[in-house]
């Protein structure tokens, strides 16, 4: 390979790479901005949040969402499912890292296809 295809080459790889690395920072941006439209950020942070003097949010961080299902199979359409129908009032797996209460259906804020975007980047928080 002479010189001038070699600059070619590691050009492409340069290119190619920050594409990639691009596109998938907008899919995050436009993800965040459907759960900041949806209302999600109401009850939910993105990162850990240590609790102060007991007081636990809402709903639990998304980047402890991450840690709970990450590698776990069907955690997506799980996740997908408990966002647009609620979550049952008597399931206790975010104690003492949640209030504690349920998670009300979201099904009127948002669509399924956005709640499966948004479920796919909680996922790959890290
Ligand atoms: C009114 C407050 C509130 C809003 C609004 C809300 N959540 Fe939640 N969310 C909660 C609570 C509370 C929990 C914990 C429920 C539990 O312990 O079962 C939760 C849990 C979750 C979980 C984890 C579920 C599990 O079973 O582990 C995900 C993922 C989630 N919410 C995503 C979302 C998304 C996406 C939206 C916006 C479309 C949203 N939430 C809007 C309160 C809320």
């Amino acid at each position: 390979m002479n010189r001038q295809n070699k600059i070619c080459l590691l050009f492409s790889v340069w290119a190619l790479a920050t594409t990639t690395a691009f596109a998938q920072q907008s899919a995050d941006d436009a993800a965040k901005k459907v759960a900041v439209n949806a209302g999600c950020l109401t009850c939910h942070s993105i990162k850990h949040v240590e609790s102060k003097d007991g007081v636990l949010p809402v709903g639990p961080a998304w980047q402890d969402v991450a840690n709970q299902y990450r590698g776990k199979p069907g955690a997506a359409d799980f996740l997908t499912r408990i966002v647009l129908e609620g979550s049952n009032p008597y399931a206790s797996h975010w104690k003492n890292k949640a209030a504690g209460i349920a998670m009300p259906p979201n099904v009127v804020a948002i669509s399924e296809s956005e709640t499966r975007q948004v479920v796919y980047w909680i996922l790959s928080l890290k």
